[in-house]
């Protein structure tokens, strides 16, 4: 027998039928946010509860209801079959030879959404203010844009070198071992794009601003662009940030395309008029 699903709290900005799956109805809650509501059958409605309970988006976590509960059998094949999945996530660097260390492992920006961005950014100049092992600055230059890559870390900046040659885009690519909140003010580009270091044990409910110092810091100092994106985690608190335009981006691989990965922050430097609450 179907059972009813309510999940609230979900952005209006986030494709929640990728997030949900189809069948359910949605409706805004506080401006800015909507819950759904769907009649499903038992396995599915584990696997909503399995895949979102608890999961922060924007900086409230998704509040899942299942009415009435459902069995233990039922929601534990779920978390298996979540568990199961998690190992089929999106590819790193697809092309042999690329290297990674352990926070590059960690850190890379999948190399499907990377080339997303690239394209996105138009060919135009581009600013990585902290490159780790190359993902976004080989995905900006695979899409034509010229790349000053940066990074404080000697070792993981050579890593990047050696993966935008495995790329064929080397010639795209300027490094520069550099601290970015001081070597900003020097330099000059049409994006400034910052993936800042989130920790392996950020907060999956709410990450504030202000856990992440260095790109605190660095916005103090970024606002002469015309662009800046930002690569969040899927819970940073996008209130934080209120003039910037929060978009989610989902996994490419058979086990994370129901999944946040990251969110994108948007700030032009006319700024959008749009605020959330
Ligand atoms: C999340 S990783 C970037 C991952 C990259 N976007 C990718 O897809 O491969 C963050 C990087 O920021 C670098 N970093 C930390 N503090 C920095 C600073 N003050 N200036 C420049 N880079 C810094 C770290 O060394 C790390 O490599």
């Amino acid at each position: 027998m179907p059972v009813h699903v309510d999940v609230a709290n979900i952005p209006e900005w986030v494709d929640a039928e990728r997030l949900l799956g189809s069948g359910f109805e949605l409706q805004t809650t506080n401006p800015g946010w909507r819950r759904a509501h769907a009649l499903l059958e038992r396995p599915r409605a584990a696997d909503v509860q399995a895949r979102l309970r608890g999961v922060g988006i924007g900086g409230r976590a998704l509040d899942v209801v299942v009415s009435p509960r459902l069995n233990r059998k039922v929601v534990r094949a779920a978390r298996t079959e979540e568990a199961r999945r998690r190992r089929h996530g999106s590819v790193g660097f697809s092309r042999s030879g690329a290297q990674l260390d352990k926070e590059g492992q960690m850190s890379l920006t999948p190399e499907a959404l990377a080339l997303q961005l690239g394209e996105r950014a138009d060919a135009c100049t581009v600013i990585d203010a902290c490159c780790g092992a190359g993902g976004n600055a080989i995905g900006f230059a695979r899409a034509r844009c010229e790349v000053t890559a940066l990074d404080v870390n000697q070792s993981r900046l050579d890593m990047a070198a050696h993966n935008a040659k495995v790329y064929g885009v080397a010639k795209r690519i300027r490094w520069q071992c550099v601290d970015s909140t001081d070597a900003i003010a020097r330099l000059h580009a049409d994006l400034l794009f910052i993936d800042p270091p989130w920790g392996e044990d950020y907060d999956r409910m709410r990450v504030r601003l202000a856990d992440l110092p260095f790109l605190e810091q660095l916005l103090g100092k970024a606002e002469r662009f015309p662009r800046t994106w930002i690569k969040v985690p899927p819970s940073f608190d996008v209130n934080d940030l209120p003039r910037a335009r929060p978009e989610a981006f989902f996994g490419t691989g058979k086990g994370d395309r129901q999944r946040v990965k990251f969110l994108l922050l948007e700030l032009t430097s006319a700024g959008p008029k749009t605020s959330h609450s």
